[in-house]
């Protein structure tokens, strides 16, 4: 971790009123807290506008009764297996199956496979956790 600086900031009264009342809400205690993770939170999002290395999580929520669905996204997945760490599959009810595809690889392909894997038809709900390696991040 790099040494830690303060610095000042110059913000209208009102505007600072709705941070602090927003962080609350967060359960931050303070300001700075809030204040470093959403400069992380704001270098994460470059990170993958920027094609870097990057890590996150697809989630599919899917029927598994759907005709060869299941088959056709571990196809998916092993068609990007470079980008695939692991898949943890949730038996969710009778019927449907929670599927969590941890990943890693450059923002672009990472995305590309996510689109690809959540537009699969029969697929209730999909959504990718777009989060960091965490290198550029201390
Ligand atoms: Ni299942």
């Amino acid at each position: 971790m790099s040494e830690t600086q303060r610095f000042g900031v110059s913000i209208p009264k009102e505007l600072l009123d709705k941070f602090d009342d927003m962080i609350a809400d967060r359960g931050y205690r303070n300001r700075s807290e809030a204040i470093r993770d959403m400069i992380r939170d704001r270098i994460v999002e470059r990170e993958w506008e920027e094609d870097e290395e990057v890590m996150g999580v697809v989630t599919l929520l899917y029927d598994h009764h759907q005709h060869h669905l299941s088959d056709k996204l571990t196809g998916l997945q092993h068609d990007f297996h470079q980008l695939v760490i692991s898949t943890t599959h949730l038996h969710v009810d009778a019927d449907n199956c929670l599927e969590l595809i941890a990943v890693k690889g450059h923002g672009g392909e990472v995305r590309a496979m996510a689109n690809k894997l959540i537009s699969t038809k029969g697929v209730i709900h999909g959504k990718l956790l777009a989060t960091s390696t965490g290198a550029g991040l201390s």
